[in-house]
């Protein structure tokens, strides 16, 4: 078993004065920071974060509902953001040049959001655009980074997360005839799906051969999904779902889109984490829930709902090792360099970036 407080103090990265501090002493400095500073600090964690952030963030939530909480926050000098690095871009595009966003940890970052870099996408749009002509409009998760939303608003699209993806595919088939969906080929085509759109009118996109994975005649292709995915949520499988439902028939099983669509479509339910927060909320005592999703998310539904069964739909509990990398000591370092004055890990997204990457997001917002 790793130990945690092992994998701090042999982290290079870290200032030897936080590997010394006890968490109590830690703790301490935090609530005092926050007082300090009060609502000129904004801390917003996302749900899969860890107890130890949690219990200091200023607002939880999905990637959607804190990308319109950063933007809400006027009189927030600081955001110091607790989720990975692609939110905390985005909370830098959505808030003014004065408000700084740190995130604690710069190697926060995430798998999926890594599977789409700009010159791939910049070289798919050409090869798709010969095929297809003018008939294509870029749709991105935000799980992407801030080049791909400024290539996606240059182009006419928009962001999606996984709570308005639906509304924003269906949005997005009234602007022209065929989507580009990038980078969760999952959700797309989990989204696509219950929209209507047949599995064999989705073409996949595989951006290291350069080359469109379809079968039938290219006429009869509605979406072309990026070929990247989560490799937390990849981790759930139809094996998982069956042995649920053998072990434990009366159970409902509950995913996140970022799953494959096969073990969606063997689940009962899915949707974003705010969803499933919620569903297990209004989920009466006494009933039995699989999950499907980050394990942070996991255990904290565990504990919160006693009166319930609840276990991760995977036995071994996925966890993503980039939203773990937030931790007391790091939002300690990055809390005392805001009273220092020597920032660390400021995200500064190029202005360039930025007014196109806005575009995409307003489109979203405006949408939701
Ligand atoms: P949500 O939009 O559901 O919060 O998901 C974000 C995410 O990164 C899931 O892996
Ligand atoms: Fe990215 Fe997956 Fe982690 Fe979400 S769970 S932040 S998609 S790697």
């Amino acid at each position: 078993m790793v130990d945690i407080l092992d994998l701090i103090k042999n982290d290079a990265t870290l200032p030897e004065k936080y590997k010394q501090m006890s968490v109590e002493e830690m703790e301490e400095r935090v609530k005092e920071i926050k007082e300090k500073y009060g609502r000129r600090l904004f801390i917003p964690a996302h749900h899969y974060q860890k107890d130890e952030i949690v219990q200091f963030a200023d607002a939880t939530g999905d990637s959607l509902q804190l990308a319109q909480l950063s933007q809400k926050k006027a009189d927030a000098e600081f955001i110091v953001f607790c989720g990975v690095h692609f939110m905390a871009e985005t909370a830098d595009i959505l808030t003014r040049k004065d408000q700084k966003v740190l995130l604690p940890d710069l190697r926060a970052g995430c798998s999926l959001a890594d599977m789409a870099n700009i010159y791939q996408t910049e070289k798919a749009w050409g090869i798709l655009q010969e095929t297809f002509g003018d008939t294509i409009i870029p749709l991105t998760y935000v799980n992407s980074t801030a080049e791909i939303k400024a290539f996606v608003g240059r182009h006419g699209g928009a962001t999606v997360t996984s709570s308005n993806a639906h509304k924003m595919i269906k949005w997005a088939l009234t602007q022209k005839d065929r989507l580009f969906f990038l980078p969760d080929e999952h959700l797309g085509r989990n989204v696509s799906y219950e929209l209507g759109i047949q599995l064999d009118q989705m073409a996949v996109w595989d951006p290291i051969s350069n080359t469109l994975e379809y079968d039938g005649n290219q006429d009869d292709v509605k979406v072309i999904l990026w070929k990247g995915h989560c490799s937390v949520h990849q981790n759930f499988t139809v094996a998982n779902v069956e042995q649920v439902r053998k072990n434990h028939p009366d159970m409902k099983i509950i995913v996140h889109p970022e799953c494959p669509y096969e073990t969606v479509a063997a689940s009962d339910l899915y949707g974003s984490t705010s969803y499933i927060i919620k569903t297990i909320e209004e989920a009466p005592s006494g009933s039995k829930w699989a999950i499907g999703t980050e394990m942070n998310l996991v255990n904290r539904l565990i504990q919160q709902h006693p009166d319930k069964e609840i276990i991760s739909l995977n036995p071994f509990l996925c966890s993503c090792m980039t939203m773990n990398r937030i931790t007391l000591p790091y939002l300690l370092w990055s809390l005392e360099s805001i009273e220092t004055g020597e920032y660390i890990n400021e995200i500064s997204v190029d202005p360039d970036i930025s007014k196109d990457a806005v575009l995409a997001l307003d489109r979203m917002l405006a949408n939701v």
